[in-house]
């Protein structure tokens, strides 16, 4: 965080097929395992390239109470389109705000697009954690880290202080949306 290639807007990729694209995304995939975390910006690699990548295994998918695992996905030059009004509030980490954990509101449902390694061109509906990640993540292209996007500056915290004190509140939030507590073994949420 404060780097400046997390603080501007990232460039359109030319040809996804290119390369210096395949070698970015094996060296994003590699950094994400590493993290562990879900997701991925290539200006967290400090690329300033607008090219993302994010999963859902099943088993988080079953703990965010997402009916279905999303399989490794890149995208390129993606856009989000929001397909309703309302938000929810749930946790993210970040790779590039290390130790710290925040409940940011995110639409519940959205489409996204964007072109896959080999030019093809992706488009898929997306909610839940699914939803969240994908904005979470295409944020880092427009140069926007998740505490931008919170309205509740009292839920940003250590990780390390939520595990063991919990956040004080249990609205984060059940009825409102699908990531209701921290879970004290939980990884990075996103990335
Ligand atoms: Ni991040």
């Amino acid at each position: 965080m404060g780097h400046p290639v997390l603080r501007r807007p990232a460039e359109d990729v030319a040809d996804p097929t290119a390369p210096e694209i395949q070698a970015l995304i094996e060296d994003m995939m590699e950094t994400m395992e590493d993290a562990d975390g879900a997701g991925l910006a290539a200006p967290q690699v400090h690329v300033p390239l607008r090219v993302v990548i994010f999963h859902v295994p099943g088993e988080r998918a079953e703990d965010e109470g997402d009916a279905e695992a999303v399989p490794l996905t890149v995208l390129i030059n993606p856009l989000i389109e929001p397909l309703t009004e309302e938000k929810a509030l749930g946790w993210e980490g970040c790779l590039s705000v290390p130790g710290l954990i925040g409940a940011v509101p995110r639409f519940t449902h959205i489409r996204y697009s964007g072109l896959a390694p080999d030019g093809s061109r992706i488009e898929r509906v997306a909610e839940g954690f699914h939803a969240r990640v994908a904005q979470h993540e295409c944020d880092h292209l427009d140069g926007i880290l998740y505490p931008q996007r919170m309205t509740d500056l009292s839920l940003l915290m250590f990780r390390e202080e939520l595990v063991r004190h919990g956040a004080g509140r249990a609205d984060v939030d059940e009825d409102e949306g699908e990531n209701e507590d921290a879970d004290p073994d939980a990884d990075e949420r996103v990335a």
